[in-house]
């Protein structure tokens, strides 16, 4: 009987002792995972979300219509800047260097617009109070569709651009003869 209640107690002990392990392996799984996302977040970029003045876009900053269009940057890629607003976007007709990077900087002025430019895969929404960037490039010389893929309103259907993708030397002498403002072949 004696026998019988110390192995009693001896299995008791040995459980408890294996539970305090699994506890303790619990938490540590728990502060090493606490450690590991917080190193993971740490070591991410910081989100570069930018913001614009929907209201004022029009009358001063990166988005007055003098500033719209496709500008020769100093490395030899170009920006292309514009507005997207029922039911139009703005230029309406967008003339881009084949082979050389594009940097698309575009908002919206009242809703929600979609901007994609068919048989690329240029393709982002334009939001009130934001700048969406997107980085493109486009191979050949060509023309491209860019209608509004987010609806918009009654107009949607009718909401659309062209993207002119001419070649370098073009593009070039249409930049020498622009004289440094913004370009566009919107005649
Ligand atoms: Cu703009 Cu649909």
């Amino acid at each position: 009987m004696a026998d019988h209640v110390h192995d009693g107690a001896h299995v008791a002990e040995r459980a408890e002792a294996r539970w305090a392990w699994i506890v303790g392996a619990i938490i540590l799984f728990l502060v090493a995972m606490m450690a590991y996302m917080s190193l993971h977040w740490a070591a991410m970029p910081p989100v570069r979300t930018e913001t614009v003045d929907p209201t004022t876009l029009h009358i001063a900053g990166e988005f007055v219509e003098t500033n719209l269009g496709t500008a020769p940057e100093a490395d030899g890629a170009v920006t292309v800047r514009l507005v997207a607003n029922q039911y139009s976007f703005t230029p309406q007709c967008i003339v881009v260097p084949a082979g050389t990077p594009v940097r698309f900087r575009a908002t919206a002025a009242d809703v929600v617009h979609g901007f994609s430019i068919a048989h690329t895969n240029v393709n982002m929404m334009l939001i009130p109070g934001y700048v969406s960037n997107f980085q493109a490039r486009f191979d050949q010389p060509g023309e491209h569709v860019m209608p509004c893929h987010e609806y918009c309103g009654v107009g949607h259907a009718a909401m659309w651009a062209h993207v002119k993708v001419v070649d370098k030397d073009e593009f070039q002498r249409l930049a020498a003869a622009q004289g440094g403002r913004r370009m566009s072949c919107v005649k």
